[in-house]
């Protein structure tokens, strides 16, 4: 049985090493930029999605090291950018992240949209890094993976729904539409952008991406709920930041209880696509778990 907060603790250090690499050396005239980059890279994400994409690299053997490293890199470098933006005044207007300071109240807001741009750029650059040529076909495929779920059927898509819906309401199809986007996309193409590397089935990869949705959904259910019964100081972000923007949240349209019975249903679901993994997939069952029980 794997203690699961140990290890996504050790992974979070080791993940946090590669991230340290990545970053490209700074350059004298744009040092401002380099300086909101590292600032919300650094600032204590749980960096879930690539410790997703390893862990679910490790359920297979063909996996190239530095590629998968890369890869897990780019995700969280999506990510990051993703909450720099998802800040900003003209979107949630939030002024605390990962216990700290927005990037745009600690740098301005010109610059936050910058990180974000860059952030997103370098996980386009980390993706296409030249690879042996027998491993190029299976790298086109991660990051065509990534790109679509990050892209305007994916994250983008979902955040826009967001924004949209503020203030109106669409009931559990549109919530179910924008959870699903805006945070169960990129989730579900990190745990495909692991087995992919590392020489799944196509079958395989399909049981695996019905997996992440399944957990992607949950993930952002309790976020919901961790908004109405967490507090700041835990989350390192503004409790009563959805109910400012009167955004449309899963409690919101079918209240707390049946919010908090879907997120334990879609989880109990996740579980079946990993049973044809066996006991290899305890740590990915062990994450599914922690998805709903976390306080931040
Ligand atoms: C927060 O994601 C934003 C959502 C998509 C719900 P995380 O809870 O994974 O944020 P960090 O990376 O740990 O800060
Ligand atoms: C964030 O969703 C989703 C993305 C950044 C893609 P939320 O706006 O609900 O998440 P928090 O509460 O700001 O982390
Ligand atoms: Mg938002
Ligand atoms: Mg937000």
């Amino acid at each position: 049985m794997t203690d699961i907060r140990l290890y996504l603790s050790e992974m979070k250090r080791t993940v946090e090493g590669w991230l340290r690499q990545c970053l490209p050396e700074p350059e004298a005239f744009s040092m401002r930029l380099f300086d909101a980059m590292q600032y919300s890279l650094f600032s204590g994400g749980k960096r879930l999605r690539p410790i997703l994409l390893v862990s679910t690299a490790n359920l297979f053997s063909g996996g190239d090291g530095a590629l998968v490293r890369d890869f897990a890199c780019a995700v969280e470098c999506i990510h990051t950018y993703s909450l720099i933006h998802d800040d900003l005044p003209a979107m949630d207007n939030d002024d605390l992240r990962r216990g700290r300071p927005t990037c745009h109240i600690e740098f301005s807001e010109n610059l936050a949209i910058l990180a974000g741009d860059a952030l997103l750029t370098l996980a386009f650059e980390l993706m296409s890094r030249p690879s042996a040529p027998e491993r190029r076909q299976r790298q086109l495929e991660a990051l065509n993976e990534v790109a679509v779920k990050a892209g305007c059927l994916g994250m983008v898509g979902g955040q826009c729904a967001d924004v949209l819906a503020s203030g109106g309401d669409g009931g559990e199809q549109l919530v179910r539409f924008i959870h699903a986007r805006k945070t169960g996309a990129l989730i579900s193409a990190s745990i495909a952008a692991g087995a992919i590397l590392a020489g799944a089935s196509d079958s395989e990869v399909e049981s695996l991406c019905n997996f992440g949705d399944k957990i992607g959904l949950a993930f952002q259910i309790t976020d919901d709920l961790l908004e109405i019964d967490g507090d700041t100081k835990t989350l390192g972000k503004s409790v009563g930041s959805d109910v400012k923007n009167n955004k449309i949240t899963y409690p919101a349209v079918v209240g707390i209880d049946r919010a908090r019975s879907e997120a334990q249903k879609t989880v109990a679901e996740s579980l079946g696509f990993l049973e044809r993994f066996g006991e290899r997939a305890a740590v990915l069952n062990g994450i599914a778990h922690f998805f709903i029980d976390r306080v931040n």
